[in-house]
Order: C-alpha cells, then sequence, then structure tokens
C-alpha cells in the first residue's frame, strides 16, 4: 500500500489558487463526525474516528485572513469537541475546543459551529478535546497559507507530512486501562506502530534540482518521533507558526503536537531514491513489546525504476536542540517580568490506587460549570481564583502582563507542554536531571525562539514567557493523552472581566449546553448564588493512607475499584444510540468577499 502523496494531500495544492488572492473570504466546512473502519498499518483494521465517512481526515486550509466556519454534526455515539491547536483564538475563546473548559460536549446527534477568522500563518492541526478522543483517529493537518510568506521565494512546492504514533485499541479501553488500580506505575500504553500521512511506506515523487517545503506535523497521542531524510539537509523555517530564521538540522526531534515546516532541496542526479524516517522515541515507553518496529519511512521517489532503500540502522540519536532557533521577526525576551508562577510537576498515586500526575499538588479534575461559564457569570468575583475550584490549577492573569512559567519536572518522563491562545518564549530549558530551576539564569537569549508546544527533559525545568494580551480562558498542559487524563493540567483566567464585557457566546453554544444537561451559571461547584462557597465540587480522590504503597493497596481495593471503576466508564462515554445521518462527501465551500486580485 503506498499511495501518492497527492491522493493524500489534495487540499494542499490548493496553493496556487489562493496565491493572488487578497484575503477576506470565508471558508465553509460541513463536518459529520462519523465511525469509518481503517487499517493504516496494514496490521489491523479497527473502527477509528471519521469525517464524511471518510478516514484519514480532511486537511483544513485556509488562507491567513479567512474567517472559517465549521459545521459539527455529531454522528457517532461519543461526545466529542473539536480543538485548533496553536490558534489563538483572539476574541474568540469560546471557539477554542475544549469539552468542559470552553465549551460543553457536542453530544451525540447534535450540531455545533466553530466560527472564527484566522490571523497566523503557518502550520497547525486541529484535534478533538474531548475525554482523550483524538487518537481514535479525530485529528488533522490544519494549514494557513499565507502570501506573505517570506521564503516564499525559496520553495517550488509544498507537501504536508504527518507523523502520528497507532494504537490497535480503542481509546476508551486504553483510558480505562490505563487509570486503573491495575497499573499503579501509570505506565503508558504503548503504541502499536508509527504512521507517516496515516499510512506506511508512502513514496513521495520528487523533481531533481527543486526545492520542497515539507510541513511536518506530530499529530501523536503519546510518542516523539526523531526525524530525518536520508542524504538531504533540513532547513527549518516555521516551528508552530512562527517563523523562523533559515536553520540547518539533519534530524528533528519533534514531540506530540509539535510542528516544523523545512526546506528540503533535492540533488540534482535521479539515480537513486531516499529514505524520510521517523523514528519513536522508545525512552518514553515503560517496556517494549516484542517486536515493536518504532520506524516508519516514507520515500524521496526520484526515479520509479529504481529500488526504495532499506534505510541505514540508527540507535544514537543526536537531535537539533530549538532552543538555538530565532524568531524570523526579532521580537525581543520579554526581560519585565509582570508575574512568575511555578508548576512543580509530580507522578503519585490516590487513595483509587490510580497513578495521577499533578501540577503543585493537585491534579485536575473537570468543573460541574465550564470555567468560561463560571468567568463569565460571576460578575467582580470573576477575579478571585476560588471561584474557579481547587483542582483546576487556575491563575488569574491581568490584561497585558509578562507572565513567566517557571515549571519543574520531578518525574524521570520527558513531557510536551503546550499553551492554548498563546505561543510562549522559551526562555530557559536545562539538561535532564538538573533539579528545580533557582531563579539564576544568566546569558537569556535575547530573541529567544517562540513556539506552542515544547518538550521538558527528564527532572529538569523550563521557564516560559508571554504576554497576556488575549483575555479568554487557556488550558496549559501535557500534549501526553494519558496525561490529559491523569490529571497534568493548568487553566488560565486571562483577564474574565474584559471577556465578561466584549464576549458574544453564539446561542448554539449554550444549547450543547443544555442538551449535555450542563449549567451555563455558576462557580466550579455550579453555586450561582455565593460563587465562594465550593460546596459539592468534583475533587480528585482522597491522598493513600499513610504506610500504604501503590502496590500494596492493589490487592485491598481492587474489587471495589472494578466496580466503581466500570460505572465511571460508563457514564464517560455514554451510551447513546448512534444517529443515522446521511454521509455527505467532504464538503468545502469559499465564498469570497471583498477579494481583490493582485
Ligand atoms: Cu492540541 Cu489542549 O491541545
Amino acid at each position: 500500500m503506498a499511495p501518492s502523496i497527492r491522493a493524500c494531500l489534495a487540499p494542499v495544492f490548493i496553493t496556487s489558487i489562493f496565491a493572488n488572492l487578497i484575503h477576506a473570504a470565508t471558508v465553509t466546512y460541513d463536518f459529520n463526525i462519523t465511525w469509518v473502519q481503517a487499517n493504516p498499518d496494514t496490521a489491523f483494521e479497527r473502527k477509528v474516528i471519521g469525517i464524511n465517512g471518510q478516514w484519514p481526515i480532511p486537511t483544513i486550509t485556509v488562507n491567513l485572513g479567512d474567517r472559517l466556519v465549521i459545521n459539527v454534526n455529531n454522528q457517532i455515539d461519543q461526545d466529542t469537541s473539536l480543538h485548533f491547536h496553536g490558534l489563538f483564538q483572539k476574541g474568540t475563546t469560546h471557539m477554542d475546543g475544549p469539552d468542559g473548559v470552553t465549551q460543553c460536549p457536542i453530544i451525540p446527534g447534535s450540531s455545533f459551529t466553530y466560527n472564527f477568522t484566522v490571523d497566523q500563518p503557518g502550520t497547525y492541526w486541529y484535534h478533538s478535546h474531548s475525554k482523550g478522543q483524538y487518537p481514535d483517529g479525530l485529528r488533522g493537518p490544519f494549514i494557513v497559507l499565507d502570501p506573505e510568506n517570506p521564503f516564499v521565494d525559496q520553495f517550488d512546492e509544498e507537501l504536508v507530512l504527518t507523523f502520528s504514533d497507532w494504537y490497535h485499541d480503542q481509546m476508551p479501553k486504553l483510558l480505562a486501562d490505563f487509570m486503573s488500580v491495575t497499573n499503579p506505575t501509570g505506565a503508558e500504553p504503548v503504541p502499536n506502530s508509527a504512521l507517516m500521512n496515516d499510512t506506511q511506506n508512502l513514496t513521495i515523487p520528487v523533481q531533481p534540482g527543486k526545492t520542497y517545503m515539507f510541513r511536518m506535523i506530530n499529530m501523536g497521542a503519546f510518542a516523539a518521533q526523531y526525524v530525518w531524510f536520508e542524504g538531504h539537509t533540513m532547513r527549518i523555517v516555521e516551528v508552530d507558526g512562527v517563523y523562523t530564521e533559515p536553520t540547518e538540522a539533519d534530524m528533528i526531534y519533534m514531540t506530540a503536537a509539535q510542528r516544523y515546516s523545512v526546506l528540503v532541496t533535492t540533488k540534482n542526479d535521479t539515480s537513486a531514491n531516499f529514505a524520510i524516517v521517523g523514528s519513536m522515541d522508545q525512552d518514553l515507553f515503560d517496556a517494549i513489546p516484542e517486536g515493536l518496529n518504532p520506524n516508519v519511512t516514507s520515500y524521496l521517489l526520484y526515479n520509479e525504476s529504481k529500488e526504495l532503500p532499506t534505510p541505514a540502522f540508527v540507535d544514537e540519536f543526536d537531535p537539533f536542540d530549538d532552543m538555538t532557533l530565532a524568531p524570523e521577526d526579532g521580537l525581543d525576551l520579554f526581560d519585565n517580568v509582570d508575574y512568575s508562577f511555578n508548576l512543580d510537576l509530580k507522578m503519585d498515586n490516590l487513595g483509587d490506587g490510580a497513578n495521577y500526575a499533578f501540577f503543585n499538588d493537585i491534579t485536575y479534575v473537570h468543573t460541574k460549570v465550564p470555567t468560561l461559564f463560571t468567568a463569565l457569570s460571576s460578575g467582580k468575583d470573576a477575579e478571585n481564583v476560588a471561584i474557579y475550584g481547587s483542582n483546576t490549577n487556575s491563575f488569574v492573569l491581568n490584561k497585558n502582563d509578562i507572565v513567566e512559567i517557571v515549571l519543574n519536572n520531578n518525574d524521570p518522563g520527558k513531557h510536551p507542554f503546550h499553551l492554548h491562545g498563546h505561543n510562549f518564549q522559551l526562555v530557559v530549558r536545562s539538561e535532564d536531571e538538573a533539579g528545580a530551576y533557582g531563579n539564576n539564569a544568566t546569558g537569556l537569549p535575547r530573541k529567544p525562539m517562540r513556539r506552542d508546544t515544547v518538550l521538558v527533559r527528564p527532572n529538569g525545568h523550563i521557564v516560559l514567557r508571554f504576554k497576556a494580551d488575549n483575555p479568554g480562558i487557556w488550558l496549559f498542559h501535557c500534549h501526553i493523552e494519558w496525561h490529559v487524563a491523569s490529571g497534568l493540567i493548568a487553566t488560565m483566567i486571562e483577564a474574565p472581566r474584559e471577556l465578561q464585557e466584549t464576549l458574544h457566546v453564539p446561542e448554539d453554544h449554550y444549547a450543547a449546553c443544555r442538551a449535555a444537561g450542563v449549567p451555563t451559571e455558576g462557580n466550579a461547584a455550579g453555586n450561582t448564588v455565593d460563587f465562594l462557597d465550593l460546596t459539592g465540587e468534583n475533587k480528585s480522590p482522597d491522598l493513600l493512607p499513610a504506610g500504604f504503597t501503590a502496590k500494596g493497596i492493589v490487592a485491598l481495593v481492587f474489587s471495589v475499584l472494578a466496580a466503581f471503576l466500570g460505572m465511571a466508564v460508563i457514564a464517560w462515554y455514554g451510551a447513546a444510540p448512534i444517529t443515522s445521518g446521511e454521509l455527505a462527501a467532504s464538503q468545502r465551500r469559499v465564498e469570497e468577499s471583498s477579494v481583490v486580485e493582485k
């Protein structure tokens, strides 16, 4: 099975149509969320979450400045929502997507419209932000074309190359097994395989002496991938929507949710074909299952009559360090920090025996009222962090403050951290085992690299800075989907009083809440009278009793917990019937309003 990249990536070739238009179009997609059968690694057929009866799901393609309208109709038997990863959603925090935070779930059989303008160029992706769902297939590329791309003269053609880990089991089962007393160490499920463009052994026809821009996206649930092009050097020109000073790299380490645009110039002769390799970082896996192939290979196809080479074996990895990148716009370091806070990360067991993830000893638990609606309904209490609940790691940010997050990773794992609504300057990143940040860094980069997802090393730290210029509710979380489930989430409540004055939430968002039985007023506990009274709020399980180890508690609570977990899972995933709807073909419409030909 070796589909050509053209078949997979048709939307990208719309580039030439748009190149001579000046923006202000409205692009509309009708997305019916549907189950589809797929077998992308040719090892196991399973059901996946598709769109309009298709999987892989469509690439969303817009021009910088376009308005995007996505009409979602949920035709599967699970709640859903869509997040547009990396888009700032300036003025439209209610379109950001996290179920239970900025919106209510889109329940089975119901509809919901996302509608916002896109003011950032570059490479993004979209994915479900509901109950660990996206690794079941509901994730795809989101490309914002920019006629003013500073590198537009330096490449001949652009292509999207997605990377992903892949599981044969469905997420509801994997999540239940992961968050369980039977998994007290919190070992994450290991993927069954790796994919590129949702397949393997993809051949990409190329011509000699040309330059291609590959928009690379890691849409995986868990695994970072080392990426290299045999026999070719990459020139990085964009990370996570930020143009960079062109920088050469032979190997890139791409965590879950990161993106890199790289220019690759082909050779002048066509005597051989070359492998493109993605290799999952096996340091992340607690145990390596026998027979796991951590690699996925594609090929630069120069010559169809030549063989496809077997990639050279590599087990020493020396990837490019993204700290050394500089933003093309030359934005200076934010050096007057108004508000700095620490997030100390650890993993530990709670009284139910499962393994949780914590910031500052608090693991995230969803609130009874989505946090955005708490902010909108709380009047002047909106600036009191207590109303957002004691299990949300909420921080209230003042408009235009320079905010600094110091994240100390007290865990031997690598974690990719993502902030919604912003990108951030990566000011400090320690090596492995450096311990907590001592507030003593010298020689900070004058023009630090900015991005929206960043790696923190094992038992190390990172320091991030951003300007709170985007009123809204923005999650900050580890982008390993297992750690979202185990609670590694904090919540930025940015300029909530301004939000109350400026945000208009459309009626269909309230309808979604009514349909789901979720209130849209009140504090985290749903109290609309006394916002400071959190009685009845959702809380994490209690701490383990002193003297108990996680393993010791297994035998004790197993039977009780098994029953309890079973019930919880049923409540989570619902038993609502699948609505029978017609599967429309993937529909994309463009209405040009005030479009001017150059
Ligand atoms: Cu891709 Cu909460 O994010």
